[in-house]
């Protein structure tokens, strides 16, 4: 940390309320300049707060904010893009129907001549995209690209605004080794060039391995600060929680059952090839995987969520075949999606209705007490997850990201299926709430569910599951039990390195 500098960013007695809730107390902070500060906190601590009264997406109702010794007020994002500071949200903010290349830049198109100057605008996207030494298309619509590419879009268009400030708000969540040490290098030439930085994550070996600080936020109000240098994650993970937390993975002792379900020669025209497992009940299979390995497709496919798919389905042994969500959810299937935000989660309804919606034909919707018990079941996991919210009726919009996450489980873990698939089930969930999560899974398979559990962080997989699938490139590379390898092994087996000469060819 270049403690010489003088601070870039000051903010001063920050108070932010919304109804019922206060989700900044003020908080008073310091980031300076070539400095990465890293901003830690639990699910719900305020950290998406603050990135948003410091980007003027919400004013604070109290406090200062004052950029380069200047105190501003920012009443559009706009002007906070303006004043230099400039952010990759949590959740992706972009125009799905533009490309690549307008989504950068738009609101600030370079005209020629009185009209855009398209051509302009994709030779600069493209010198962004060098840069950042990442292929992505310009001319793409940002609709048909991935969580991790939409990310990158994101950090494009806050590189084009050569900012004073750059807050990356959880930009690793969907990204791969590889785009995580691509960012890392960008996050170091920021830093170079006198940026300030403040960096959200829930993973501390990347807080470790990018950051020179930290600010820790604990329900809204500032903790503690200092350099990482200084501290250790113990340490830290008590000044986030407020007590000291174990990293545990509460595997209880299951003796798999009979197959559910059999998947053979499951393939598709472009994401997978020839896919085969076998689940047992009270089994967690894990699947792991780089991103893009094709685990989230094969996934979806059998959910009746990618038409295309062809290969054998058999659940208790029989054939079925699953066309739609609707009926793989009649076959006892479950699929609890990475992406909350386009897939998982009615933002604009209330928790409540989140969680009871795939299930209202059970509880009854025009029978009497339906309400009462649509409240027993959304209540019943609301606490089961450890869910932050002022109240059941709350909007989920309302709810900070990794809460929002807890919602989307609750809701599917509420159809009371046989199969439940669970995509990146913790990502995005703060150390605390993760062992809540895990230790949740545990007991579905104790009750005798059967789980597949998609996940990109292998301490979780190699925790919890009783086999391990890795895929490579939408193939199934190999398959361990557990305990059988070791995490290099795993991860050799996932970059598909077992095979140099493929790689060459
Ligand atoms: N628009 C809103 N209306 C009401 N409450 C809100 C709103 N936005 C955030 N909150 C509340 O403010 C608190 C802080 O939320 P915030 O999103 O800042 O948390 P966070 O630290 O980013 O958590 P996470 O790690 O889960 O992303 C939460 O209790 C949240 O429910
Ligand atoms: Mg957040």
């Amino acid at each position: 940390m270049n403690t010489n500098t003088s601070p870039v960013l000051q903010l001063t007695g920050i108070c932010k309320r919304f109804a019922g809730i206060v989700a900044l107390n003020q908080v008073s902070l310091t980031v300076r300049a070539g400095e990465v500060m890293a901003l830690i906190g639990e699910n719900g601590a305020g950290k998406s707060t603050l990135v948003k009264t410091l980007t003027g997406i919400y004013q604070p109702d109290e406090g200062s904010i004052t950029l380069g010794g200047e105190r501003l007020a920012f009443a559009t994002a706009q002007d906070a893009m303006q004043a230099g500071i400039t952010a990759v949200h949590q959740e992706t903010v972009m125009f799905d129907e533009l490309t690549v290349a307008e989504n950068i830049y738009v609101g600030r198109q370079p005209c020629r001549g009185g009209r855009v100057d398209w051509k302009r605008i994709e030779a600069e996207a493209e010198k962004l995209f060098e840069r950042l030494e990442v292929a992505l298309p310009v001319r793409a619509r940002v609709k048909d690209l991935s969580v991790a590419q939409r990310h990158f879009v994101e950090i494009a268009r806050a590189l084009s605004q050569d900012a004073r400030v750059v807050i990356l708000d959880e930009p690793t969540a969907s990204l791969s080794q590889r785009e995580i040490q691509e960012l890392y290098r960008i996050i170091r030439q920021l830093r170079d060039a006198g940026t300030a930085v403040i960096f959200i994550s829930h993973k501390f070996d990347e807080i470790f391995a990018v950051a020179d600080s930290y600010t820790v936020l604990r329900d809204g109000q500032f903790i503690a600060d200092g350099a990482l240098a200084d501290i250790t994650e113990p340490e830290l993970v008590s000044l986030m929680v407020g007590r000291s937390v174990k990293e545990a993975y509460p595997k209880a002792a299951v003796t798999p059952g009979d197959v559910v379900l059999e998947v053979s020669a499951f393939s598709h025209p472009t994401e997978f090839d020839n896919v085969s497992f076998k689940l047992r009940q009270g089994e967690i299979l894990g699947f792991y995987g780089l991103v893009g390995a094709g685990r989230s497709e094969v996934m979806q496919a059998l959910f009746g969520l990618t038409p295309g798919a062809n290969g054998k389905v058999v659940i208790h042994g029989k054939e079925v075949r699953i066309t739609s969500p609707a009926s793989a959810i009649a076959h006892g299937i479950a699929y609890v999606p990475e992406d909350r935000q386009h897939q998982g989660a009615h933002l604009t309804l209330p928790i409540l209705h989140n969680i009871t919606l795939p299930i209202l034909s059970r509880v009854g919707f025009f029978l009497r007490g339906h309400r009462a018990q649509e409240n027993k079941i959304a209540r019943h996991y609301a606490e089961q997850l450890e869910l932050k919210a002022a109240h059941l009726t709350q909007n989920v919009s309302e709810l900070s990201g990794g809460n929002q996450q807890k919602v989307v489980l609750g809701k599917w873990l509420a159809t009371d299926p046989k199969v439940i698939i669970l995509d990146e089930p913790t990502k995005g969930i703060d150390i605390g709430s993760k062992a809540a999560v895990h230790r949740f899974i545990s007991e579905l398979v104790a009750k005798g569910l059967s789980v597949i559990l998609v996940s990109s962080e292998l301490p979780e997989v190699m925790g919890l599951a009783d086999r391990i699938v890795v895929m490579h490139q939408g193939r199934i590379e190999n398959v361990y039990a557990r305990g059988e390898a070791t995490a290099e092994v795993i991860v050799a087996a996932a970059s598909g390195s077992e095979l140099p000469q493929e790689e060459c060819a």
